[in-house]
């Protein structure tokens, strides 16, 4: 393989730059011509399409965000939208293509290689969300967590300083892997998440426990954007009725877990698999992702990827309960 382009699509995750600039140094390394596609499918479909050099990397792989920007195209989900894509590859002769995403990037790798069998597709797993079967961690989540750590953290001060029962809502529209790290990590009364069902008359017992028997004079309720029982506002609504002598506050942290500078951990992650989906590329191989499971880089393919979740380890919402 001569050519490879490298691309970013759906939710931006910090560590995408880093696993860019991975992707063009090996290439690079390895005497290969890369590209980079600006915005996703959408500038496939129109050619955004630029040569990357040694200095096109230089000085990113600090930054969150991607530089090579994320897009949702809808053009790319019809037939003709793909086949304006394959048209702007080959023009640029490009044979191998690096697809950093989630689920609905890899869904639509799946559909581009199954219509041009021709283009060779490798993906790396780009998502704060960690839910992508076939790696323990994804690109982008161990900072999500961090940042939401250091948010909750900034909250059970001031929770402290007053009598205040407060919901921290962070993100996960279908995964709950934020909300329980970023909840055992900040001593958490309770973690609501998609993949458990939410009894809310078993969180206001958890409650009234921390308040009486063990004389908690505030609390925290990490609770996962996607939770069965409705996001963070609907649950204190809730759950407050019961608690009047205590005020109720919600914040919803947002965007801000999506973005900021990548932790150690996520740097060398996504550099390793960055290297690793040029390998995998120079070797022939096609439709995998590239994933690490215990510490190891594990292929596994695409389809696979995205038709299992990851599963949530129960020993880790039973050490909630336990803890709190
Ligand atoms: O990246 C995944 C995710 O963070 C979800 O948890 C969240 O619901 C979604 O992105 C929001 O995406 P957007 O900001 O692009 O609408």
């Amino acid at each position: 393989m001569k050519k490879i382009a490298v691309f970013t699509s759906g939710g931006d995750s910090p560590g995408m730059n880093a696993c860019i600039r991975a992707v063009v140094r090996m290439s690079l390394y390895q005497g290969m011509e890369v590209f980079g596609i600006r915005r996703g499918y959408q500038g496939m479909i129109e050619g955004d399409i630029l040569p990357m050099e040694q200095g096109s990397v230089s000085g990113i792989i600090q930054q969150g965000g991607t530089i090579l920007r994320s897009a949702r195209s809808q053009e790319f989900r019809t037939e003709a939208g793909r086949a304006k894509a394959y048209r702007q590859l080959q023009e640029a002769g490009i044979e191998g293509l690096v697809a950093i995403g989630g689920d609905g990037t890899f869904k639509g790798a799946q559909i581009l290689m199954s219509e041009y069998p021709d283009i060779k597709i490798i993906g790396c797993p780009g998502t704060i969300d960690n839910d992508l079967y076939g790696t323990d961690f994804t690109i982008g989540y161990d900072t999500a967590i961090n940042t939401a750590m250091n948010a909750i953290d900034n909250i059970k001060d001031t929770a402290n300083a007053h009598d205040r029962l407060f919901f921290v809502e962070v993100m996960g529209r279908d995964a709950g892997f934020i909300a329980l790290r970023a909840g055992i990590a900040t001593g958490a009364e309770a973690v609501l998440v998609p993949e458990s069902k939410t009894n809310i008359e078993h969180l206001i017992q958890t409650l009234e426990q921390g308040y009486i028997r063990k004389k908690k004079n505030s609390s925290i309720v990490v609770v996962a954007e996607g939770d069965d029982a409705g996001g963070a506002f609907t649950i204190a609504e809730r759950v407050g009725k019961k608690f009047s002598q205590y005020e109720i506050k919600v914040t919803v942290l947002g965007h801000i877990q999506r973005g900021g500078r990548p932790t150690c951990m996520e740097r060398v992650r996504a550099s390793r698999m960055g290297i690793a989906a040029v390998q995998a590329l120079q070797e022939g191989k096609a439709g995998l992702m590239v994933g690490e499971i215990n510490n190891q880089i594990v292929l596994t393919p695409l389809e696979l990827a995205t038709k299992h979740h990851q599963e949530i380890n129960p020993m880790l919402l039973e050490m909630v309960d336990i803890l709190a």
